[in-house]
């Protein structure tokens, strides 16, 4: 299987806005939408922002984010993490998580 590999941050951009925005903001202080701000992603543990209502699964997966298991979890949440209520069918092209994962990285350090 293919890993993550640098992409697109444009591309990324607007995979974001067409399939994630609708539920997480980026930035520091926006606060959770339907899912929890994803600010600071990089680096956390699942489950840990504040004030978010979080299933357990999600809470107890107890991986870190970064670009691999993002990779991973994107193609297809429900089963990288089973009962998850994050109402979103996955990303199949894995170029098309390359440019997201890229962009998430730069946007929710800044
Ligand atoms: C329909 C709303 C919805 C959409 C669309 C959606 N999410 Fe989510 N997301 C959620 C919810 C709700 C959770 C919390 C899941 C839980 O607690 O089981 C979540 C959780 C997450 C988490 C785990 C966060 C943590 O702190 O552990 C990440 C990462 C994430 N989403 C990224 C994305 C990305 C990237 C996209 C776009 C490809 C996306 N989501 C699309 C609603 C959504």
């Amino acid at each position: 299987m293919a890993g993550f590999e640098d992409g697109d941050t444009k591309k990324g951009a607007n995979l974001f806005k067409t399939r994630c925005a609708q539920c997480h903001n980026l930035k520091e202080g926006e606060g959770n939408k339907i899912g929890p701000n994803l600010h600071g992603l990089f680096g956390r543990k699942t489950g840990q922002v504040e004030g978010f209502s979080y299933t357990d699964a999600n809470k107890q997966k107890g991986i870190t984010w970064e670009e691999k298991t993002l990779f991973e979890y994107l193609e297809n949440p429900k089963k990288y993490i089973p009962g998850t209520k994050m109402a979103f069918g996955g990303l199949k092209k894995a170029k098309d998580r390359n440019d997201l994962i890229t962009f998430l990285r730069e946007e929710t350090s800044k």
